[in-house]
């Protein structure tokens, strides 16, 4: 499963690029705002220090328009993945981005209807929101079941699910378990995937354990280092 990070804050990205846990960048006009950077330098930034894919959305909502701005963004670095809605008008551009070769995630998909309309369109990636349907009391992780078990069904769809609008470690786990190709995470929750209370609590007993024997794994014991001498 890949592991997308959802955010357009540089610090953030560069901290857990250190991870090699990343695979790409997701980032929409919310996340561009949030870091109150222009749009076109974050993206170029972004893509010189994720080497995998890297969404940047489109802002316009007509057909023309979006392929305009697409191509614009998808100039920025080879790695740039054109975001379109998932509209009438945003999978027109989705289907010229594909002829043009350029990779699509079609974003704001909330149910399994509009992700069949998407991979028709050749989408690369379907970012099916399951945080914002939970919000609304519907089954965010019930429409991805729906989506892989309906994409299994054709093996001719490339599209591959990404989970979006992930909060908590849960959805992902949920979303590998039904064998979702890529998860979108927010840097907390990607964070949150490393600690478990038990990992501190058995660290910290090693810890306390071996500096009662006064050892050093890099530093030779003192009879090593007199017969040394
Ligand atoms: O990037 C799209 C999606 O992940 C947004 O998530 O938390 O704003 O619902 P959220």
């Amino acid at each position: 499963m890949k592991f997308f990070i959802d955010t357009a804050n540089l610090d953030e990205i560069r901290e857990l690029a250190t991870t090699g846990l990343l695979d790409g960048v997701t980032t929409n006009p919310t996340l561009i705002a949030k870091a109150g950077r222009n749009m076109i330098d974050a993206i170029k930034e972004i893509c010189e220090v994720v080497p995998g894919d890297v969404s940047a959305e489109v802002t316009a909502t007509e057909y023309q328009s979006m392929v305009r701005e697409g191509q614009r963004l998808a100039k920025i670095a080879k790695n740039v993945v054109i975001k379109v809605p998932l509209t009438m008008e945003g999978l027109k551009a989705c289907k010229t981005f594909r002829h043009e070769g350029i990779k699509v995630n079609v974003t704001l998909c909330f149910s399994a209807a509009q992700a069949l309309l998407a991979a028709k369109a050749g989408a690369t990636y379907i970012s099916p929101f399951v945080g914002r349907l939970d919000d609304i009391g519907h089954d965010g992780m019930a429409l991805i079941a729906d989506i892989v078990a309906m994409y299994r069904n054709f093996p001719q769809i490339a599209t591959e699910v990404l989970v979006a609008s992930v909060r908590n470690p849960g959805h992902v786990v949920q979303a590998a378990k039904m064998g979702a190709h890529v998860a979108t995470l927010p840097p907390a929750v990607l964070k949150q995937m490393f600690q478990h209370p038990l990992t501190d609590k058995g660290l910290k007993a090693f810890l306390d354990d071996w500096a009662k024997t006064g050892q050093s794994i890099l530093e030779a014991p003192k009879a090593a280092r007199r017969e040394q001498a």
